[in-house]
C-alpha cells in the first residue's frame, strides 16, 4: 500500500472514534515516531510502497489506538517542555498545563541561588526533570510511592542527562518524612480527582492511566493538599514557596487551607482559563 493510501485510511479509522483534529493530529505522530514519515514526506513521495513489516506495525498500532490506547503509550513517548518522556502504563502522561507548573515554579527561584527543591509525586520525572535540565543550579529530590514509576523516572533521568534524587516514599506516611530535607521550593501535582468522577472521564484515562496517580477518596478530596500544607511547615524555609496543581474545582479551597496554616496563597489559572494552580508563600 502506498503511504498516502495508508494514511488516509488509518485517518478515516481514527475518525470514527476521535474528534476530526484530534484524529489528524495522532495520525501525524503515529507516522512520524512509527514509520519515520513526515507530513512533507506525504507530498514529495506519496507513492512510495510501505514494507510488509511496516504495514503490520501500523495495523498493530492503529487496532491499540482503536481502543483507546493514548498515542502517548503506543508511540512510547510524550513531548514536555522540549523534552521526549519515555512512558508506559505505570505513569501518567505527562499534560500541557503541568508544564505552566514547571514555570511557576521557575518564577519562584529566579532569584534564589541553587534552590533546593522537592516534587511529590515523580511519574515520569516531567517535572523535575525539566527544571532541572532547564535550571542545572537546582538541587532537585522528587519521591513516588509507586516502584514502577520511579523506574521509568530514572530511566527519563539518564536519557534526558539530568541529576534528579528520585526516591521511593509514601508521601503520605509522615513517620518517613524526617528522612526529606528542608526546601526553598515544594512542587507537586499530586492525584487529586475523586474516585466519583471517574465515571465522566475518557476511556483513554480510564482504561490505560493508573489509578494510583489520579485518584484520591471522594470523602478526601484535599488529602495530598492537607499533608503538603503540613510538611511544608516543617521542610518548607522560611519565604519559601509551595506550588501545586490543583482539581479546578477544589483550587479555592487549597488556597484556603494554605492560609488557615499561615500561608499566603493565590489560585492562578492554566492556559485554558481553568483555576489550575496554587502558589503558597510561607511567610513565618
Ligand atoms: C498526578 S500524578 C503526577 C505525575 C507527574 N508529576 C506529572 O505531573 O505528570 C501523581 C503521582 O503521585 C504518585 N503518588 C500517589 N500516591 C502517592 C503517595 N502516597 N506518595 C508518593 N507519591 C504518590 C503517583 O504514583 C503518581 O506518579
Amino acid at each position: 500500500m502506498t503511504i498516502r493510501k495508508a494514511y488516509h485510511q488509518t485517518k478515516s479509522e481514527l475518525d470514527a472514534i476521535y474528534p476530526s483534529g484530534e484524529a489528524q493530529a495522532i495520525v501525524d505522530l503515529l507516522f512520524l515516531e512509527l514509520l519515520h514519515i513526515s507530513k512533507s514526506d506525504l507530498i514529495i513521495k506519496p507513492d512510495q510502497i510501505l514494507a510488509p513489516n511496516e504495514m503490520s506495525l501500523l495495523i498493530e498500532k492503529t487496532n491499540e489506538l482503536r481502543e483507546f490506547k493514548p498515542i502517548q503509550q503506543v508511540i512510547g513517548k510524550a513531548h514536555f517542555l522540549g523534552y521526549d518522556f519515555l512512558v508506559d502504563s505505570s505513569v501518567l502522561i505527562p499534560r500541557p498545563e503541568t508544564e505552566e507548573l514547571v514555570l511557576l515554579v521557575e518564577v519562584s527561584i529566579s532569584n534564589v541561588f541553587a534552590a533546593s527543591i522537592l516534587d511529590i509525586g515523580s511519574g515520569s520525572g516531567c517535572i523535575p526533570i525539566s527544571l532541572h535540565k532547564r535550571n542545572p543550579n537546582t538541587k532537585i529530590q522528587s519521591i513516588d510511592v509507586s516502584e514502577h514509576a520511579l523506574r521509568i523516572a530514572k530511566q527519563n533521568n539518564k536519557i534526558i542527562g539530568s541529576s534528579v534524587d528520585f526516591i521511593l516514599q509514601d508521601f503520605l506516611d509522615e513517620l518517613k518524612w524526617e528522612n526529606l530535607g528542608i526546601f526553598d521550593v515544594i512542587v507537586s501535582n499530586p492525584p487529586y480527582i475523586p474516585l466519583a468522577e471517574k465515571q465522566s472521564l475518557d476511556k483513554n484515562v480510564t482504561m490505560y492511566e493508573p489509578e494510583l496517580a489520579l485518584f484520591v477518596p471522594d470523602n478526601c478530596p484535599l488529602l495530598f493538599y492537607e499533608k503538603i500544607a503540613a510538611f511544608s511547615l516543617q521542610h518548607l524555609k522560611k519565604n519559601g514557596t509551595v506550588i501545586m496543581e490543583t482539581h479546578e474545582n477544589y483550587a479555592n479551597e487549597v488556597a484556603q487551607l494554605f492560609e488557615s496554616n499561615g500561608f499566603i496563597s493565590e489560585v492562578i489559572k492554566d492556559g485554558f482559563d481553568k483555576k489550575r494552580f496554587v502558589w503558597a508563600n510561607r511567610c513565618h
